[in-house]
């Protein structure tokens, strides 16, 4: 028997890294999952590896979760595959990174709609559903970078948009407690995905920065994210609610 056994969880970015390991940890579980993603074959391949461990998934894609009327019918469709929601795993984003005081004006905006507006957005829209269902959870992905200043690569926007998850967390576990709705945040430290791995390459000295204000001086795999992202999300945590969990090799405790 799963943890999950029997929710319907709708997670994003399910073609990326993190989504990716996540759905299929969702899946392990029991959970029926719908994954969503702009890149249509990176999430076909994420829906064919879950159904090839076992696994249930839907995948919906290309959907732009920048667009407010493409997101509403994504919920809908979400809720028709399964007959319902339960989870909402907010783990789509897109973001840029550069130094003050060049970063332009593009770039701010850019981050904070691919940051802060999708998972306002999701949550939106999925809201009623979960209402419906009498409860349910949102597990939104925010970052380190929203608890503390990060000098590689510079992130100024990247910070305020997760600083801005962070507290929208707390508003919408404040607003959902009445409907049975708890909502929670996971904040990685520094993740090594296939994409990450990629933009490093053989950047020794990049790489010794970012895992260098980690106490353990490694970055995460995306497991070791997944697997709480996955508790939170179940009834074992129906106490968590308005929290943020650091995942981060210690990095914001000193
Ligand atoms: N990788 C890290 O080191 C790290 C650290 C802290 C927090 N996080 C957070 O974890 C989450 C996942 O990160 P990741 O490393 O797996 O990222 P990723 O770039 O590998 O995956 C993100 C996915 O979201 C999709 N996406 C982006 N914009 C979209 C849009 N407009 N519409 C639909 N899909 C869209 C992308 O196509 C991609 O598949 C993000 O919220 C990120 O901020 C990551």
């Amino acid at each position: 028997m799963g943890t999950l056994d029997g929710k319907v969880v709708l997670i994003t970015g399910t073609g990326g890294g993190l989504g990716r390991v996540a759905a299929l940890a969702f899946a392990r579980e029991g959970a029926r999952v719908v994954g969503a993603d702009l890149q249509i074959d990176a999430n076909d391949e994420t829906v064919d590896l879950v159904r090839r461990a076992g696994g249930e998934m839907t995948g919906l894609a290309p959907v732009d979760l920048t667009d407010p009327e493409q997101v509403r019918q994504l919920v809908e469709d979400a809720v028709a595959a399964y007959g319902g929601l339960d989870v909402v795993y907010n783990n789509a984003a897109a973001l840029r990174f550069g130094p003050m005081p060049g970063f332009s004006v593009e770039d701010w905006r850019a981050t904070i709609i691919g940051e802060l507006d999708i998972p306002f957005y999701v949550s939106k829209f999925a809201w009623p559903h979960l209402v419906r269902r009498g409860g349910g959870v949102i597990v939104n992905a925010a970052s380190m970078a929203g608890m503390i200043a990060g000098e590689v690569p510079p992130m100024v926007a990247h910070a305020a948009a997760n600083a801005g998850i962070i507290g929208m967390t707390r508003q919408l576990a404040l607003e959902g407690a009445p409907d049975g709705i708890r909502v929670v945040a996971v904040s990685p430290g520094p993740i090594l995905t296939p994409a990450s791995e990629r933009d490093l390459g053989d950047n020794q000295a990049a790489r010794d920065a970012i895992t260098g204000k980690t106490m353990v001086r490694r970055f995460a795999r995306p497991e070791e994210v997944a697997e709480l992202v996955v508790f939170l999300a179940s009834d074992r945590a129906a106490y968590i609610t308005g929290a943020n969990y650091p995942v981060d090799g210690g990095a914001t405790a000193w």
